[in-house]
């Protein structure tokens, strides 16, 4: 039983980042989480037992196996699911259901394919009641930000699947909010378009320090961007290891291809190997015994 797992983890953050704020801005408080399969007549636990401290301004990626409920994890931060025991704390502050401080980017692109790129943009900012030439000029800003630049008119089939992703991201980036949480985000482009998308991804990062909540099952996607990395065992979900990422900022591609990185990844593999054959019990040595 992974007992260190119920334990409240403290994330230290921030590593070779002596400036970066650490106040705590999400916090997720021994969380379970079941579901009833339709069909099924026992409940299915999914999360069992998480807690995390996530410092404002830092990047923390969640990685683990599929179905080990990396979503349903990320959409309890956001609100979107309820969790059956446990809560998260914004600022210090319980929170229940969707807020306009947490940003969520899924997998699948969330713009409208019926509206162009600017309108798409400009309708989160009005549904947070924002009015008038504002709206247009800060759309076009995200947009330009993004990498859209001479696309506004566009419409999302007329897009790449990178660009859509980008289109995406200004939606929410221009919402301006404090957590941005992000499922997988660049897990249906090719792998070129990924690094490309992963590189812009910290550069507006490195400028906004929004508090970033990362999941993925890329191991060298988690290196590269994070400063921590929060591993999963298998369902039901719960956090076997912690490990900082010692790779200075800011990160330039060419990182990637670095000895330290190789190291990183090869340790994260082992870690990874290890929660995927039996969790902490393999990890303390204990693999074999029932
Ligand atoms: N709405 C749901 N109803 C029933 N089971 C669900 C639901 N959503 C997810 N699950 C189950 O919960 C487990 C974790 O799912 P998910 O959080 O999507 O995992 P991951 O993102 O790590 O792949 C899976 O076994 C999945 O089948
Ligand atoms: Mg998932």
């Amino acid at each position: 039983m992974a007992e260190n797992s119920r334990m409240p983890v403290s994330l230290n953050v921030g590593v070779g980042e002596p400036s970066v704020p650490s106040e705590v801005t999400l916090e997720a408080r021994n969380i379970c989480h079941y579901f009833l399969p339709v069909k099924a007549r026992r409940a299915l636990l999914v999360i069992d037992g998480v807690s995390l401290t996530i410092a404002r301004g830092t990047f923390t990626a969640i990685v683990g196996a599929s179905g080990c409920g990396k979503s349903t994890l990320l959409r309890i931060f956001a609100g979107l699911v309820s969790p059956s025991k446990g809560e998260v704390l914004l600022d210090g502050e319980v929170t229940r259901g969707p807020d306009p401080r947490k940003g969520m980017v899924f997998q699948e692109d969330s713009v409208f394919p019926w509206l162009t790129v600017q309108k798409n943009v400009e309708y989160g900012l009005r549904a947070r009641g924002r009015k008038g030439d504002v709206v247009r000029a800060e759309a076009t800003r995200w947009i330009q930000a993004v990498g859209l630049e001479g696309f506004g008119e566009a419409y999302p089939r007329e897009l790449s699947g990178g660009m859509r992703k980008r289109a995406d991201l200004a939606r929410v980036y221009a919402t301006n909010p404090e957590v941005l949480l992000m499922d997988e985000p660049f897990g249906a482009l090719d792998a070129l378009t990924r690094e490309a998308l992963q590189a812009d991804l910290l550069n507006l990062w490195q400028e906004l320090r929004k508090t970033v909540v990362f999941v993925t099952h890329d191991l060298d996607e988690a290196a590269y961007l994070a400063d921590v990395v929060v591993f999963m065992s298998p369902r039901p979900g719960r956090v076997t290891a912690i490990l900082p990422v010692p790779l200075g900022r800011p990160r330039s591609p060419r990182i990637r291809t670095s000895p330290e990185f190789f190291a990183l990844t090869r340790r994260f593999r082992e870690q990874f190997g290890y929660a995927e054959l039996g969790g902490s019990r393999a990890l303390a040595g204990e693999a074999g015994t029932p």
